[in-house]
């Protein structure tokens, strides 16, 4: 995984899914194709609302094979990162303004043998990865603000998707670009053109009533990914 032209993960995040019935849209999705579920963590200071926390993962764990992605939107996120573990996460990703000590937030993460992430905000520089790729698995870039689903896609991130991409290929490590936030089957487009090789969707998914269909049509944005399309006009 981790470079251009690897094969696309689709995560469908949670947050927009059916709150009183998490398992079996756990279950839902990871038969309509989904290939990581997408877990957002929310602390109501970090990001202005609250979701849950590692009782809720653990809780979900028995219903899904699928991946857990983790996505920590709480400062600080260290004291919890044992607690997911725990819990069943496969991939704790952090975002580096909600603690001093990104490198040692990673080193902790994947001292319990999970992959570690790094999510920038809209405003984030790429340069606040560069000298920790070593310790990455993930990178994710913020389409929106976190803190809700549904909300319209920043069109300015697409530049800092391809930057990273340029930055992942150059160093030669296995890291997996992600981008979450607003994203359609339009601007999955967008974000796999610039580099992107796995897309969160929340609304885009749990909003449809066919989450297959949803998620198929989410992965034919993908470039070279449509031979019907080409051929269909005569
Ligand atoms: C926002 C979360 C996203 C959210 C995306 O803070 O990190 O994962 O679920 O939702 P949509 O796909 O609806 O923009
Ligand atoms: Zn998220």
């Amino acid at each position: 995984m981790g470079h251009a032209g690897a094969e696309l993960i689709v995560a469908p995040s949670l947050l927009a899914a059916d709150f009183a019935k998490l398992g079996a849209e756990a279950a839902a999705v990871e038969r309509a194709g989904a290939d990581w579920l997408h877990l957002d963590v929310m602390d109501g200071h970090f990001v202005p609302n609250i979701t849950f926390g590692p009782l809720v993962v653990k809780a979900l764990r028995p219903h899904t094979k699928l991946p857990l992605d983790t996505h920590l939107m709480i400062a600080p996120a260290d004291p919890y990162i044992a607690a997911f573990a725990e819990a069943g996460a496969d991939h704790i990703s952090v975002h580096p303004e909600a603690g001093p000590h990104l490198h040692r937030t990673l080193q902790l993460i994947r001292s319990f043998g999970k992959k570690a992430g790094i999510v920038l905000n809209p405003a984030t520089p790429v340069d606040s990865v560069a000298h920790v790729l070593d310790l990455a698995d993930l990178i994710m870039v913020m389409t929106v603000n976190p803190g809700f689903g549904g909300q319209a896609f920043i069109a300015s991130q697409l530049a800092k998707i391809a930057a990273l991409r340029r930055m992942i290929d150059a160093s030669g490590r296995d890291i997996r670009l992600q981008v979450d936030g607003g994203i359609t089957p339009a601007t999955a487009a967008q974000v796999l053109a610039a580099g992107a090789d796995c897309l969160i969707a929340g609304t885009a998914i749990f909003g449809k009533p066919d989450y297959a269909a949803a998620i198929a049509e989410i992965r034919a944005a993908a470039p070279g990914r449509r031979p019907d399309f080409a051929v269909s006009a005569g």
